[in-house]
């Protein structure tokens, strides 16, 4: 689906109507929070990307009328508005669906399904990139990575990280969603909707109870290599959930009936920091000599 023109922020031209107001208990409300938000800052204009998700949390997208009050509250322009409004792909210029479905198509992910996920859900939904469902829940979208590649396939719902995918595991996932069954991400904080997503990336505490403790944290996937490198354990290898293994909270396997190799025995022990002067006694490491020495 194409965007026109207006939605891009792109002038052909003729004179822009002026974006209708907010009514006037919404600006009120908006005001109070935009002034908790501005204090965060020395500078006023650094406010601006809060800002849009607290517009963005108002109506679903960022209207023009909200890029108008982010204009309005920091004195600035609404073309510097506009410009980074159009620019970070997390503010959305349209209507959307409650949930926007980000299938990584990057290229880890691609590669181990990312692909065939996203065109699975394509034919399921039916729909395309950028577009919803008629039913207004879903919204279905390419992302790129999120730097959650240990965990490939990823499909994100509201930036909530839904791991190791599969096109049943997907299908299954929007039509929950569809169907308002409640959905858990693999890892991270409770699902919510979009609008609420946004408020909460304004910088808004996020008060639903247990929330807070599950932010945050890497996933056992993620810390392997962390441990691998302090020489603390072997790293179990991470199975992925389709070969039917599992894994305990901290990446150990669940059956530990055979010792675990230590880390220079283990497989993957080529990943682990080397001595760089030992592995290569003719070149040992050092300054680089100068020409002619
Ligand atoms: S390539 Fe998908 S999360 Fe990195």
């Amino acid at each position: 689906m194409t965007t026109s023109p207006s939605e891009r922020g792109v002038s052909l031209g003729m004179p822009e109507l002026p974006a209708p107001a907010y009514p006037d208990d919404v600006r009120a409300r908006l005001e109070t929070d935009a002034r908790e938000i501005i204090a965060r800052y020395p500078d006023s204009r650094s406010a601006l990307l809060p800002l849009l998700h607290l517009v963005q949390a108002e109506e679903g997208h960022v209207t023009r009328t909200g890029m108008q009050f982010c204009a309005d509250v920091l004195e600035l322009t609404t073309a510097e508005v506009t410009a980074v409004a159009t620019f970070y792909t997390m503010y959305r210029r349209r209507p959307s669906g409650d949930y926007q479905v980000g299938v990584c198509t990057n290229t880890l992910c691609a590669v181990m399904g990312g692909d065939a996920i996203f065109s699975e859900l394509q034919e399921h939904l039916g729909v395309g990139n950028g577009e919803t469902t008629d039913d207004g829940k879903v919204t279905l979208e390419h992302i790129e990575c999120n730097a959650a590649c240990d965990f490939a396939p990823v499909v994100m719902v509201n930036w909530e990280f839904f791991d190791n995918q599969t096109p049943d595991t997907a299908k299954r996932l929007v039509d929950d969603l569809r169907a308002g069954r409640p959905v858990e991400p693999t890892r991270g904080a409770p699902l919510c909707t979009f609008k609420e997503t946004a408020r909460i990336l304004a910088g808004f505490p996020d008060e639903r109870p247990g929330a807070v403790e599950a932010s945050g944290g890497a996933g056992p996937a993620s810390l392997v290599g962390l441990r691998l490198a302090r020489g603390e354990t072997a790293p179990a290898r991470v199975v992925h959930p389709r070969e039917g293994s599992s894994q305990d909270g901290d990446g150990a396997p669940q059956d530990r009936g055979a010792p675990e190799p230590s880390p220079s025995e283990h497989p993957s022990s080529h990943d682990a920091p080397q001595d760089t002067s030992a592995s290569d006694p003719a070149h040992p490491a050092g300054p680089a000599a100068e020409e002619g020495e």
